[in-house]
């Protein structure tokens, strides 16, 4: 019995100390723990040993059983240890790899220019209103003059949601829309998203952006309107801008003009930007029409006001030089870095 433990003991202990893995311990623990292992046969040969030895073989029994479990405990710990470390190595950091950029995007060129045009009305104590881009026929036309059979609204074609309501062509239907809250002065801007049926090109889109204008008070006139827009051009493309305005027709103002500003590329000589005029169009003016400001609830005898209406990616275009209005929409990040 005592050779036999022996042997038990030496086998084990070797076995454990050629284990390289955790697999290969547990298989020794149950060849030599388990229910059937071979320490554990031992004891149960017990009953075939003499009384008196009985005590003695069961000590070295239990001797046995733990030499064997702290061997295993042992080498459990050291081969833990050891992948640890393997598994350190593996996954080693090499901090002097360049690190991983952070691309942070910034404004596009659209909202730099509308922020910039916002900047110089509030500075002239202007309010900024927005209005709804899904709007009824009666703001966007009706009450803006424009009645339904006007052939203006031939030249604004938009989208319909049903024949009382439209995607608005423009922003002028919020100067409607302020106007009737009847709340007086009016000094307001309007910025925002405007619709309208048209093919795609260098200079059209079928959603675009405008900034609307619009001042009512009394005793206002035309030479409020020059002097305001004539100090707009300037602070937007330099103190030496002039501006020009040329008769033209809107519905909803009487008179209305055009605002041509001298071109910032040669200074009004003349060059290709300017198509060799001097003068660039930046956008559509006049006096609100008296029959407006009734329809609107306001009394064109006591009150008068002017509004103006300017394309937002005109703007954009003009102060970046950029040539072609799709380049505004694709989002391709190289084009956007540049702004
Ligand atoms: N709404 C006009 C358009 O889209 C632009 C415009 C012209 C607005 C004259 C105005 C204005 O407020 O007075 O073509």
């Amino acid at each position: 019995m005592k050779e036999k433990l022996q042997k038990i003991r030496e086998e084990a202990l070797a076995k454990i100390q050629a284990s390289d893995n955790l697999e290969k311990l547990n298989e020794i623990r149950v060849a030599y723990l388990g229910k059937k292992g071979e320490l554990t046969s031992v004891l149960k040969g017990m009953k075939n040993v003499s009384p008196e030895e009985r005590p003695k073989v069961g000590q070295m029994v239990n001797e046995v059983r733990a030499l064997i479990e702290n061997a295993m405990e042992e080498t459990k710990k050291a081969l833990a240890a050891k992948a640890r470390e393997e598994q350190l190595k593996r996954e080693v950091i090499d901090v002097t790899l360049p690190a991983k950029k952070n691309n942070v995007g910034h404004r596009h060129p659209n909202t730099i220019a509308l922020e910039e045009v916002e900047r110089i009305f509030i500075g002239m104590g202007y309010e900024v209103i927005e209005g709804p881009e899904v709007e009824y026929d009666l703001y966007n036309f009706e009450k803006l003059n424009i009645p339904a059979n006007h052939p203006a609204k031939d030249e604004q074609d938009t989208f319909y949601i049903n024949d009382k309501i439209v995607l608005r062509t423009q922003t002028s239907s919020v100067q409607v829309r302020v106007m009737e809250q009847g709340k007086l002065p009016i000094r307001m801007i309007a910025p925002g998203r405007v619709f309208r049926s048209d093919e795609v090109d260098a200079t059209h889109s079928p959603s675009f952006h405008q900034i609307e204008g619009l001042v009512i008070d009394k005793n206002i006139t035309f030479a409020d309107l020059k002097g305001t827009l004539a100090e707009f051009a300037k602070e937007l493309f330099g103190e030496e801008t002039k501006v020009k305005f040329r008769p033209h027709h809107f519905p909803f103002t009487e008179p209305s003009a055009e605002v041509d500003v001298t071109c910032f590329k040669c200074g009004g000589k003349g060059c290709r930007f300017c198509k060799g005029s001097g003068w660039i169009e930046i956008l559509g003016c006049g006096m609100v029409h008296p029959h407006v400001l009734e329809m609107c609830g306001i009394d064109p005898n006591e009150y008068s006001g002017f509004a103006f209406g300017v394309g937002l990616e005109r703007i954009a275009l003009l102060k970046y030089e950029i040539d072609d209005m799709r380049l505004l929409y694709e989002n391709d990040t190289r084009f956007l870095k540049q702004f």
